[in-house]
């Protein structure tokens, strides 16, 4: 347990608690009993000032904490594919705790309040909730965009690259039916980046535009960089992702993904197209072998090989900002829902964001 500044419950919220109290484990029988029968689907967005909370969220973030009262809570937040909210479980607290993980669809009784100008869900009733009483679609999030069209554009970019055997090769991967079918729902991570249906997609898209302007860019200034190179490694270096996570229940690892990492997953696709395409050159496999391997930039960060060549440099450089802006995009957007200045502190980029610039 660690002691949180904001451990103090919100005014009132002690008085129904202990109304409540002893009521919050699974399967006890009282009139406050949440109903089995799935009610329609409350949205965190839709969700106000003094609002009762009745449904199932995803449970995100769990961690036992220490009031400045000395006393436990349960520190969460709640969410679906609209959002997510902070909640605080004050009651009961270590019997709640042993009820649910993070990552578990919950279903919720409480209600809305304002705590320091933000939302919070204060939990009067908390259980797992079972398969039958939520739709799995309600906390998906997919990507603003069509997939259809994005994989249309995709295919437009790889048939604009000009050597013949990089063309070959992204075009037979892209068509391939396996390939296509994930890359259509693929998100680009289990959280942090582009972490939605279609997320992959768009990351790489988003890095393909980045490599047409820097490319046009540093080559009149007189630079020298493969375009070709560029635009292989804003398709290849996650495709491994389509293998790597899984979607069935939230997103995901697979097995093969914690054994092997999308970067192996994509030279072994690599290899395998390649190795159809009579008289693909060797060197050429490797250079974007290299490409796909050196893209986290850093031995500790994860890539065998750190980039070795202008392009690779380029790949790893604009893959890092790409998910960067797409994340503090993310986050100042949902932050800013708050109307305060400053946003909470991030502990990804550990600093507080401001809001009103
Ligand atoms: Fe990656
Ligand atoms: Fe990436």
């Amino acid at each position: 347990m660690q002691s949180n500044a904001e451990g103090s419950p919100p005014e009132g919220s002690q008085i129904e608690g202990s109304q409540i109290e002893g009521s919050q484990i699974e399967g006890s029988q009282d009139k406050d009993a949440p109903a089995r029968a799935a009610p329609p689907k409350q949205f965190v967005r839709d969700l106000s000032e003094k609002q009762a909370v009745h449904g199932v969220f995803l449970a995100r973030d769990k961690s036992l904490l220490v009031g400045k009262n000395g006393k436990p809570y349960l520190s969460l937040r709640l969410a679906d594919a609209s959002g997510s909210v902070d909640a605080r479980v004050w009651d009961n607290v270590e019997t709640v705790n042993e009820l649910f993980q993070s990552g578990d669809m919950i279903r919720v009784k409480g209600q809305v309040q304002t705590f320091q100008g933000r939302r919070q869900v204060v939990v009067h009733r908390l259980e797992k909730a079972l398969p039958e009483e939520f739709d799995m679609a309600d906390f998906v999030v997919r990507s603003a965009r069509d997939p259809e069209a994005m994989m249309a554009e995709l295919l437009r970019v790889a048939e604009a690259v000009e050597d013949r055997n990089i063309r070959q090769l992204t075009l037979d991967v892209l068509n391939d039916a396996d390939v296509r079918a994930r890359l259509l729902v693929a998100p680009a991570a289990k959280t942090i980046h582009h972490a939605y249906l279609g997320g992959l997609l768009e990351h790489t898209l988003s890095i393909c535009g980045l490599m047409r302007a820097i490319h046009a860019h540093y080559v009149a200034c007189g630079a020298v960089m493969k375009l070709d190179y560029l635009v292989f490694g804003a398709i290849f270096h996650d495709i491994g992702k389509i293998w790597e996570l899984d979607i069935d229940r939230g997103i995901g690892y697979t097995d093969k993904g914690k054994l092997l990492g999308h970067m192996v997953m994509a030279v072994e696709l690599v290899e395998k197209k390649a190795s159809r395409i009579l008289g693909f050159p060797e060197e050429l496999k490797d250079l974007l072998k290299h490409i796909i391997l050196s893209h986290h930039g850093r031995v500790e960060y994860g890539s065998p090989k750190t980039p070795m060549f202008l392009e690779a440099f380029l790949v790893a450089a604009v893959d890092d900002l790409d998910s960067k802006v797409n994340t503090i995009d993310a986050f100042m957007r949902s932050e800013r829902a708050s109307g305060d200045r400053w946003s909470r502190f991030n502990q990804l980029f550990e600093r507080y964001f401001f809001l009103k610039a």
